[in-house]
């Protein structure tokens, strides 16, 4: 283990939906793990090498564990599937300490939380906290069915089931769910979080701005991006500030990979824009930024970018490298 890792063991693994996985981590050591807050992340390095990321889910008050759910997903690059075939109950695993860049907005006095699918991990730890500190908050989880919800047993709990509401799509009998009449008007002090895959979160979100919701009381975190698209991507150079050095960026492939072929190696994990691990300064050049990461104000300053799917609107970059 070196300083910026943390070896825990898998105490419990069992399954939450026939695709979803519950993992709870203890330190191996026996030790109280650092704290967290709601909305936070951590990164799994997993067996052959992959680093992913998964949202924390429990109370944040807890320091005995953490708990993950994760998805099984089909498109998956490998991360998900090492998670659901090669760990489980007693395996030893690295993990950095949590990060947040979804923490609960400090100066709201209300929440709307929307959770869709595996989005609910990081909402369900933000309804945990929000509960124990007896801040009003209401949490909408979209889920196919029933039988498809994670965590239905801690969400039922007397605590939190007072302030759920579910929405099951398949369910042909319900209703379509009306999510203008969900979200309602905006009103000082009320902040929307969201997570869930991008075509759940671009639908709230923009349902939310049709509605008057100001940009700054609107919160989200993507579960997983989009494959990189280099279908319309164009052809340009970087350049390394330390050594002058210019390499080619062919249109077909990311910046990381052409660099990595040069044998310059940007450290990355999610490979999709979405974690931030390959976060690089930008010295001279104008980026096409493609991330979900950076805000918007810091992707107009144009000063830092992401190489792993971001790519150059001026013919050269000039990296901090
Ligand atoms: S590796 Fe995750 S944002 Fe680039």
């Amino acid at each position: 283990m070196n300083a910026a890792t943390l070896q825990v063991r898998v105490a419990h693994k069992s399954a939450e939906t026939p695709d979803i996985s519950r993992f709870e981590l203890v330190a191996a050591g026996g030790q109280a793990l650092p704290a967290f807050t709601a909305g936070a992340h951590i990164d799994v390095h997993l067996p052959g090498g992959l680093v992913r990321q998964y949202s924390l889910s429990n109370d944040p008050r807890e320091t005995q564990r953490y708990v993950l759910g994760v998805l099984r997903d089909a498109a998956s690059r490998g991360g998900s599937q090492a998670m659901h075939d090669a760990v489980h109950e007693g395996s030893v695993l690295q993990i950095s300490a949590p990060k947040n860049h979804f923490a609960l907005a400090e100066q709201a006095t209300e929440h709307l939380l929307f959770a869709g699918g595996i989005g609910i991990t990081p909402i369900l730890s933000m309804a945990r906290q929000l509960q124990a500190a007896a801040t009003p908050f209401r949490l909408l989880y979209c889920t196919r069915s029933e039988a498809a919800t994670a965590f239905r047993a801690e969400l039922a709990a007397t605590a939190l089931q007072p302030h759920v509401t579910h929405h099951f799509s398949s369910n042909a009998a319900a209703p379509a769910l009306d999510l203008a009449a969900a979200l309602g008007a905006p009103r000082e002090g009320l902040h929307l979080s969201v997570c869930g895959p991008k075509g759940f979160i671009d639908w709230v979100l923009s349902t939310a701005r049709t509605l008057g919701w100001p940009e700054a009381r609107l919160h989200c975190e993507f579960f997983a991006g989009e494959a990189v698209d280099l279908s319309a991507a164009g052809s340009f150079q970087v350049k390394i500030a330390s050594s002058g050095r210019c390499i080619s960026i062919p249109r077909d492939q990311t910046i990381v990979q052409a660099l990595a072929l040069g044998g310059i190696e940007i450290q990355t994990s999610c490979e999709q824009g979405v974690c931030g691990t390959c976060l690089t300064r930008v010295l001279a050049g104008r980026p096409e930024h493609k991330d979900m990461y950076l805000t918007e104000d810091e992707q107009a300053r144009n000063d830092q970018f992401l190489p792993c799917c971001s790519r150059s609107l001026s013919p050269e970059l000039v990296l901090d490298l």
